[in-house]
């Protein structure tokens, strides 16, 4: 019997929520873009994802957590809380993720986060190559396993091997400060086709990667180690048909007619994001304050929703910032509110996906102003949520979407007046530039979904094997 080939996705998390009730194991699948992006691969054939199951499963337990994960294509990797504190909390979280977002005096450059990184790489290419056959293709996800594409080409030189990165990539000076940028580069060489969501992020991973090693760079293309590696942007999407069916739904739609009936006669600006330190939350606060204080005449007339998904609580300075961000709030409302009237409506929780589609159709203002994101996804989900193609999205220059969403109102958020002069623009936008601006975001996000996402990556990764290929047998 010929075996058919499958492909492999590995990520640190797997796609569903794993939760424990009374001693029972309950799975419910992630309602993630990527996830659902990545649904006509992974439930397809023989295909598989390998990730961490998002808790700590006690030993005597893991076979059968093992068993229903099977039946969904999904293959757990398992963390124990020193795993998870060291490789997730400390060098993913505490090192890469603020340097990255070029906040290095955030960074706690911990020699036991490394070790611990070092360690479950390993543990998850042991994992990989427990299932993987000859004539496979591996897709890894994101900055939590930047050492195992090399791992994996160690151990197996001829397999075709593509690495995506959900975050940015930043300019060589910022990376150059990480104790161990070498090994890091070395990592993700060991891929054939490398993703970032822009050609920025792309242009300083080469650079890193040039003046780290002694790969020659030509255009896009490194060669190192006697191998061709492709450099390219691929701005991912979303799930826009997703967007566009939950706000045609009757239920949402009758939903979205009772908020906009609450909040009549005031622009309500609407802002959603993890809570981290890389979104901006606090410098919007500000300038929400600095909007009311030199603009008394738009007092009672407009009302930020401020919806604060919780994240990663465990590391020390998300907890600083949720303490910064309810004593800010607390501060604006006791300033400015009356008995009828609230600038800010705080939400520290997540919310069902019907409720956010609601929210977004019913929202005058989409306000989007990360110090610095990969892409941003809130920002293309309020564009497909605009059935009737009005509402202004205010959305930051440091946004990888920004390159993409040009009718967006763009604004530096370091720039707490231009946040300030670009929420009273958006404010008295007349209906006509509001249709033009959203109508030509709306083309741009249907068109570029998350299925022609997956599409363009698979593609070009296939192409990259057949033209390494044809290179050796020349
Ligand atoms: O944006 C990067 C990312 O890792 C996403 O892939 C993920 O949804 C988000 O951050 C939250 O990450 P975590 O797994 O740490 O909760």
């Amino acid at each position: 019997m010929i075996r058919e080939s499958k492909t492999i996705i590995i990520s640190n998390r797997l796609p569903v929520k794993i939760t424990e009730e009374n001693g029972v194991y309950q799975l419910s699948p992630s309602e993630g873009g990527l996830a659902t992006g990545l649904g006509s691969i992974y439930k397809e054939g023989n295909n598989i994802w390998i990730g961490w199951p998002g808790l700590e499963v006690p030993e005597e337990r893991q076979e059968e957590v093992t068993k229903k994960l099977a039946e969904l294509n999904l293959i757990p990797v398992f963390l124990s809380s020193e795993e998870i504190n060291g490789y997730y909390e400390g060098f993913s979280n505490e090192i890469l993720w603020p340097v990255f977002h070029y906040l290095v005096t955030y960074a706690n450059f911990e020699q036991a986060y490394w070790d611990a990184y070092q360690d479950v790489n390993e543990k998850f290419k042991r994992a990989v190559t427990q299932h993987l056959s000859s004539g496979d293709k591996i897709w890894i996800h994101d900055y939590q396993l930047l050492l195992l594409p090399n791992l994996i080409r160690e151990e197996q030189p001829s397999v075709t091997i593509g690495f995506f990165q959900h975050i940015p990539f930043p300019s060589f000076e910022i990376f150059r400060l990480i104790p161990w940028r070498e090994e890091i580069i070395e990592g993700i060489l060991g891929a054939d086709l490398l993703g970032f969501h822009t050609f920025d992020d792309a242009r300083h991973f080469i650079s890193a990667a040039s003046r780290l090693t002694s790969s020659n760079p030509s255009d896009n293309i490194l060669i190192y180690k006697n191998r061709q590696i492709v450099v390219e942007a691929f701005p991912m999407g979303i799930d826009n048909d997703k967007f566009d069916r939950l706000t045609r739904d009757p239920k949402v739609a009758k939903f979205t007619v009772s908020i906009k009936n609450s909040l009549k006669n005031i622009k309500t600006i609407l802002t959603i994001d993890r809570l981290d330190y890389s979104k901006g939350i606090l410098q919007r606060l500000q300038a929400l304050e600095l909007l009311l204080e030199k603009h008394p005449e738009y007092l009672g007339k407009l009302a930020l929703y401020m919806i604060v998904v919780p994240s990663r609580d465990t590391v020390p300075k998300y907890k600083e910032l949720k303490d910064q961000i309810d004593q800010l709030v607390g501060n604006i409302n006791a300033r400015f509110r009356t008995i009828s009237w609230l600038p800010v409506h705080y939400f520290y929780r997540s919310f069902s996906v019907e409720f956010l589609s609601a929210i977004y159709s019913a929202a005058d203002i989409c306000l989007v102003t990360p110090m610095r994101d990969g892409m941003n996804l809130v920002s293309k989900e309020y564009v497909a949520s605009r059935l009737n193609e009005d509402g202004v999205l205010i959305l930051s220059e440091m946004a990888g979407a920004s390159k993409e969403l040009n009718d967006a109102l763009i604004v530096n958020p370091n720039n707490i007046g231009d946040m300030v002069k670009a929420m009273i623009q958006a404010i008295n936008m007349p209906a006509e530039e509001q249709q033009i601006r959203m109508k030509s975001m709306r083309a741009m996000v249907s068109k570029f979904n998350i299925h022609l996402w997956v599409k363009n990556f698979m593609d070009k990764l296939r192409e990259v094997k057949t033209m390494q290929e044809s290179l050796h047998t020349k």
